[in-house]
């Protein structure tokens, strides 16, 4: 598997993944297929795009002749497929979207791939990749999501992902596609639009702007450093057995609460403001319908059967992330002021 399309590789995870391979495996050929939605920048990737084993093309999963000509220029053998709606909140707005890129976008994209490959499934790989959002949720007093935890879904967004998941195991069971899914808990670091909780309240903190933590902040996630989940995604992609379904976790368990007092703590430190400045901002407003309560993964079978497991302790990585926006205003501002479209007019020369 040299010729590897990555979907959204323009996205937060994707770009990670897309860094990742075009630097560890010059002999590669790296696709980058991406719609570029609001969710995808090419700025992510400014620092690969010039390198001869990386390509870009913008193109949409729910696409299937987009898909197959793709396919079949690059002659792809593997597919790592990250493209999705990913914000909760916005598939309580509109499910449609959910349903059309999560469900009969990875649909499509499972059946272009069955086509391309015509049967002959050799040296070829479909990974898909999800969310623990799938299980539904835990009580705060115990117990952890494995591998065979029943889907218990919630929201539009979790219940469009446990249907990709399904239709992915589907095509494997039916058709015999090489498929393998992991579930991935919360992941966060550089490059994640401010919509998600840890890059929205760093740019309120830099901007004075309230904190909104939804009801009493209590529900718990449990955080994975970005580089760690696309260090898992490498290992899973070249070593893990088709058929199989593996989670990925960081066992960084923090509630809403406890999390935001230590992301105000390194923020006011690195802005040099006196300790506890930011605090006032914290500002409880209306919960999320159907907030899960509590995630929690068990990784217990990719550390045993691949020997992968997290690098980056949680205080490391809040400090990294924290520092990386900072650093990068001008990344934070363009994404919240909508001027990251052009790049793709910048470095193509013509509108996306
Ligand atoms: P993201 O929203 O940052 O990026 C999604 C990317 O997909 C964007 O570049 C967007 O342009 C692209 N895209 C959307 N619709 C498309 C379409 N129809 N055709 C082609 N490209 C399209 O998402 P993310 O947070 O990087 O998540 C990536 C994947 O990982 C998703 O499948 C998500 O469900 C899963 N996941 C995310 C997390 C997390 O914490 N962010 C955790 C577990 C799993
Ligand atoms: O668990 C994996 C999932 O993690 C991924 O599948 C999703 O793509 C990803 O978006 C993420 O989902 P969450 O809903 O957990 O992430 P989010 O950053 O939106 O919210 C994290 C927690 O913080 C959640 O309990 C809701 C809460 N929150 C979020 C926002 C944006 C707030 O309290 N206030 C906010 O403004």
């Amino acid at each position: 598997m040299k010729h590897i399309l990555i979907t959204g590789g323009a996205g937060f995870i994707g770009s990670h993944v897309v860094r990742l391979f075009v630097r560890k495996y010059p002999d590669y050929r790296i696709v980058n297929f991406d719609k570029l939605t609001y969710a995808g920048n090419l700025e992510n990737l400014s620092d690969v795009e010039q390198c001869p084993n990386y390509c870009f093309v913008k193109g949409d999963i729910c696409d299937s002749e987009q898909v197959e000509a793709v396919m079949r220029q690059h002659a792809i053998d593997g597919i790592i497929h990250l493209a999705a709606e990913s914000h909760v909140d916005r598939s309580i707005t509109d499910p449609l979207a959910f349903a059309r890129t999560n469900v009969l976008g990875t649909l499509t994209l499972l059946q272009t791939a069955r086509t391309v490959w015509g049967g002959d499934w050799e040296g070829r790989r479909f990974y898909h990749i999800s969310t623990d959002e799938v299980y539904g949720a835990l009580p705060l007093d115990g117990g952890c999501f494995t591998e065979t935890t029943r889907y218990d879904p919630h929201s539009p967004y979790s219940a469009s992902k446990a249907s990709g998941d399904h239709f992915v195991r589907a095509f494997h069971d039916t058709y015999g596609l090489p498929t393998i899914v992991t579930n991935c808990s919360n992941n966060y670091g550089p490059c994640q639009f401010p919509e998600k909780l840890i890059p929205l309240f760093i740019n309120n903190i830099r901007h004075n702007r309230p904190l909104p933590v939804y009801g009493r902040g209590e529900n718990v996630r449990d955080w994975l450093y970005v580089e760690d989940h696309a260090r898992a995604i490498d290992t899973i992609f070249h070593r893990g057995c088709i058929g199989e379904t593996y989670n990925i976790g960081g066992g960084n368990e923090r509630s809403n609460l406890a999390l935001v007092h230590e992301l105000i703590r390194t923020t006011d430190r690195l802005l040099g403001r006196p300790e506890g400045a930011s605090e006032r901002l914290i500002t409880h407003v209306a919960d999320r319908p159907g907030h899960d309560l509590r995630y929690a993964i068990d990784a217990s079978k990719l550390r045993r059967e691949l020997g992968w497991q997290p690098e980056v302790t949680f205080g490391e990585g809040l400090e990294r992330t924290v520092r990386w926006y900072l650093a990068n205003g001008a990344w934070l501002d363009h994404v919240t002021s909508g001027a990251y479209e052009c790049y793709y007019e910048r470095m193509y020369g013509h509108r996306a």
